[in-house]
C-alpha cells in the first residue's frame, strides 16, 4: 500500500511534537507500520507562528473543513482540543465523511465518546485516542486489549501530570502553587484552560473513558464527583508528612453493588506505597482484575514527547488496519450508565 496521509489540526505542544517525531523515527515507523506514514496537510489558527518546525511541504489549511475534505488527507489528526467547538465539529464531520481520526482530546471522548463511537461504527471509520489517557503510558491498550479478557474490580491512578507536578513541587520546595503551574504551563503539560487541570476536571475526564472501557459501558462524565488540589497548601503538606503520608490527586472507579462508582480527589497515600512514589510529570494507571491480579503501569502523562509517542502508536494501528473499535470488540449499542462518588471505607 502507499504512504498513510494525514491531516493534522493543531500544531501546538502535541501537534509540533508529532511531526518532529514522525520526522525523527520515520525509519522504525515505516518498517513497524509496513508503509510511511507522512504529513500531507496542516491546519491552526495562526499560519505565521513560529513553531520550531518545517512546514513548508505540508499544505495549509486556514479551515478545518479545508482539512477534513482535502482528497489528499486519509486520515485526520485532531490536536486542538475541547471537548466543543471547532475539534468536535473536526472529528464529528470526518468520521461522518468516512475518515478515520485519531485525536488525543481526553474532554472530547469523556463527553462525547459513545456518540462518536456510534458515528465510527455506522461509517466504519476508525476513532483512536491513546493519547488521551496518561501521554505517554499505553492506557488504552493496556485496558482495552491487554485486560480484555478479565473482569476488573476497579481502576485509577494518577491520572494529571500538572497536578502531580504541582503536588511534587510544593512538597519537596515548599514552592507556591501559582509559580509551578506557571512552570507546568510553560513545559507544555497544562491545558489550555489550566484550571481544567487543578480543579481535577482533566483527571475527571481520563477515568471517565478508563472506567467506560473497563467495566464495559460508557460512564457519564456529570455524575463523576470532582475534587481539585486548589486548596492543599503548605500545612496539609507537614501534616502528611508527619503522618507517613503523601498528598497525591487520585482518580478511582470501581465495579460495585450499586453500579459504577468513580471519584476524583486529593488523597493521604501510604509515603512506603508504589503509588506514593511516582513524583512529577509521572502518571500511574492502577487496576485490579479478578485473575490479573493488580498492576501498575507508570510513565510521563504529559508533554510533547509522551503523547507524540501514544499519538502515533494510534497511527501505526491504522497504517497496519489493526485499529479497535472505540469500546473494543463490543461493537453493539452500550447503555451510558450514572456513577456515584466512590464510598468511604
Ligand atoms: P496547544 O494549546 O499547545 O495547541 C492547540 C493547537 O490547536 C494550536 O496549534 C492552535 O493553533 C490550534 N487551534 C486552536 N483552536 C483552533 C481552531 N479553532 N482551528 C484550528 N486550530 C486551532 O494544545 P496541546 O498541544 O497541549 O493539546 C492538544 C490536545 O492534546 C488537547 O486535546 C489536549 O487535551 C491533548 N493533550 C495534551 C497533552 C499535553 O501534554 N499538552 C497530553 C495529552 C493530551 P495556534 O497554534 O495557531 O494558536
Ligand atoms: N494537562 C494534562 C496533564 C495533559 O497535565 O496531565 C495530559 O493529558
Amino acid at each position: 500500500p502507499g504512504p498513510l496521509r494525514l491531516g493534522v489540526a493543531g500544531l501546538g505542544t502535541v501537534g509540533a511534537g508529532l511531526i518532529s517525531l514522525l520526522r525523527d523515527n520515520a525509519d522504525i515507523i515505516t518498517a513497524r507500520a509496513g508503509r510511511p506514514i507522512e504529513v500531507t496537510a496542516v491546519a491552526a489558527r495562526d499560519r505565521h507562528r513560529d513553531r520550531g518546525i518545517d512546514l513548508s511541504r505540508f499544505r495549509w489549511h486556514d479551515t478545518v473543513a479545508g482539512l477534513v475534505s482535502d482528497p489528499d488527507v486519509d486520515v485526520v489528526v485532531e490536536l486542538i482540543g475541547g471537548a466543543e467547538g471547532t475539534a468536535r465539529e473536526l472529528v464529528e464531520s470526518a468520521l461522518a465523511g468516512g475518515k478515520p481520526v485519531v485525536t488525543a482530546n481526553k474532554a472530547l471522548i469523556a463527553l462525547h465518546g459513545d456518540r462518536l463511537a456510534r458515528l465510527s461504527e455506522q461509517n466504519r471509520a476508525p476513532l483512536l485516542f491513546e493519547a488521551a489517557v496518561a501521554g505517554g503510558i499505553p492506557a488504552i491498550k493496556t485496558v482495552r486489549e491487554g485486560l480484555a479478557a478479565d473482569r476488573l474490580l476497579w481502576i485509577g491512578g494518577i491520572l494529571n501530570g500538572t497536578c502531580n507536578y504541582i503536588l511534587t513541587a510544593m512538597r519537596e520546595t515548599g514552592r507556591d502553587f501559582a509559580d509551578v503551574l506557571a512552570e507546568a504551563q510553560a513545559l507544555g503539560y497544562a491545558e489550555a484552560d489550566p484550571s481544567t487541570d487543578v480543579d481535577g476536571i482533566d483527571a475527571a475526564h481520563k477515568l471517565t473513558i478508563l472506567a467506560s472501557l473497563a467495566f464495559g459501558n460508557p460512564v457519564i462524565f456529570e455524575s463523576v464527583h470532582v475534587e481539585g488540589i486548589r486548596r492543599i497548601g503548605a500545612l496539609d503538606f507537614s501534616f502528611a508528612r508527619t503522618l507517613g503520608y503523601r498528598i497525591k490527586l487520585i482518580g478511582l472507579a470501581r465495579q460495585s453493588e450499586n453500579g459504577v462508582e468513580a471519584r476524583v480527589a486529593p488523597c493521604l497515600v501510604p509515603e512506603t506505597s508504589p503509588v506514593a512514589q511516582v513524583d512529577g510529570v509521572f502518571n500511574a494507571v492502577i487496576a485490579e482484575g479478578t485473575y490479573v491480579g493488580r498492576l501498575m503501569v507508570e510513565g510521563r502523562g504529559a508533554g510533547a514527547g509522551p503523547t507524540a509517542s501514544a499519538v502515533a502508536a494510534d497511527l501505526i494501528d491504522l497504517a497496519r488496519d489493526t485499529a479497535v473499535p472505540v469500546w473494543g470488540t463490543r461493537t453493539t449499542a452500550l447503555t451510558p450508565v450514572h456513577s456515584r462518588p466512590v464510598s468511604e471505607r
